[in-house]
């Protein structure tokens, strides 16, 4: 089969060194996204021309580093549209933001017999912060449920509420299907009900332009890596007035005011919550990854992603034994399938040999796969270097993988 590569789409794998080095076939951004020169070299620069712990030095190098690690912070307020830099709050990943909201929001939020809604589509990230939670204060969980399409809607998420919910917290964009979630209309439903909302945007941040005052959610995640940035950092967005009421989550350097043995008091936010030497070089990385996606353009980014999922789904639907898993209203830059009655696993382990990553398994979303009756699925996921070309090849990737099932 010829590929039908052109120019542009050589000119944006070429700003990714991986594409150089690699004759891979990368369908797994949705479990991280590969780095552009830019970050990459962004990284290299700090260590190499101003690296120095950061807050508390009086000499040159520290206060360079200080003024760009809190620059990142401004790239994350203006790239999501929060109100203060204060509201962002520099953590490892999405799962620690849900711990930290699921932690200390819960000690001032949850009381026993209260009520968290989460939606059938969630990441376990997701799911497991708000158990330990409602287990400490004696909280029940409800679950808003997807159709057999993969949607949820915002009736669905409706009603499970009653006066005793005191979160919702969801998925922008499921990581196992794709599907698109109302938020907005749901955050707008639950703000008039005095409801926390927490939207999980690991697979929304890196894809949709994200306005978290438009929303109205009060918490907003994601992590770096999968929008292009390092690994080892991550963002909670919290509006300011809940997290300067909220009670720290870890202790120690940094995120006091005064300290002595018999009591502590605590720094402003964001430094309340960002205990010990944080990830300098991720932060500046997520920065610059930040950066040069709004250089590109999120509408563009998004406009991209729909043309390849939609050149996807085509390609991959023509295939005679696919089953697409989830056909949503609204769908992101993912799509799960299983073909005829090969395992994912072997599907996913005999695609590696044509050079063509693709995730297989639950995708840390066991509920989703429990809706369907299923254990795992072959899941593609796309970033902005994708094309139409690396569904032929996943396509043809599919068809030999057939082959060799059809000799055995
Ligand atoms: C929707 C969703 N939520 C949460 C996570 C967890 O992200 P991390 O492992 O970066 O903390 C992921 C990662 O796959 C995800 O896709």
């Amino acid at each position: 089969m010829i590929k039908t590569q052109t120019n542009k789409e050589a000119d944006i794998k070429s700003d990714f060194p991986i594409f150089k080095n690699n004759d891979i076939i990368y369908l797994d951004s949705a479990a991280s996204a590969q780095k552009p020169n830019l970050v990459i070299n962004s990284i290299n620069d700090v260590y190499s021309n101003y690296y120095a712990n950061i807050n508390r030095g009086v000499y040159t190098l520290s206060q360079i580093a200080t003024d760009k690690y809190e620059d990142a912070r401004e790239v994350v307020k203006e790239f999501i549209n929060a109100e203060s830099s204060k509201e962002i709050i520099f953590v490892k990943g999405a799962t620690e933001a849900i711990n930290l909201v699921a932690s200390s929001v819960s000690e001032i939020k949850l009381k026993k017999n209260d009520e968290i809604i989460l939606s059938r589509l969630e990441h376990h990230s997701n799911i497991v912060p708000w158990q330990i939670s409602a287990k400490k204060y004696g909280a029940k969980i409800k679950i808003a449920e997807s159709d057999e399409n993969g949607n949820v809607s915002c009736e669905a998420v409706m009603k499970e509420v009653s006066p005793k919910t005191k979160f919702i917290c969801i998925t922008h964009i499921s990581n196992a299907l794709g599907t698109i979630l109302p938020v907005k209309e749901i955050c707008t439903e639950a703000k008039s009900r005095g409801i926390y909302t927490l939207i999980d945007g690991c697979q929304a941040a890196p894809l949709l332009g994200i306005d978290v005052q438009d929303l109205g959610c009060d918490f907003y995640v994601f992590s770096g890596h999968k929008t292009y940035g390092p690994t080892g950092i991550g963002v909670l967005y919290g509006r300011k007035e809940i997290l300067s009421e909220t009670p720290p989550y870890q202790g120690g350097g940094d995120m006091i005011d005064r300290v002595t043995f018999e009591h502590t008091t605590y720094a402003d936010i964001p430094s309340k919550f960002e205990a010990g030497t944080p990830n300098i070089a991720g932060a500046i990385g997520l920065g610059e990854a930040l950066k040069w996606m709004k250089k590109i353009g999120m509408k563009n980014i998004h406009k991209h992603s729909q043309k390849v999922i939609s050149d996807g789904l085509n390609i991959l639907g023509n295939i005679k034994g696919i089953r697409i898993i989830g056909e949503p209203n609204n769908r992101g830059g993912v799509i799960s399938f299983l073909y005829k009655n090969i395992h994912p696993h072997d599907m996913g382990t005999l695609l590696n040999s044509y050079n063509i990553a693709v995730r297989t398994g639950h995708h840390c979303a066991q509920p989703t796969m429990d809706r369907y009756k299923i254990s795992s699925t072959v899941r593609a996921s796309i970033g902005y270097y994708n094309t139409k070309s690396d569904f032929e090849a996943l396509a043809e990737g599919i068809l030999k993988v057939s082959k060799v099932f059809e000799k055995n």
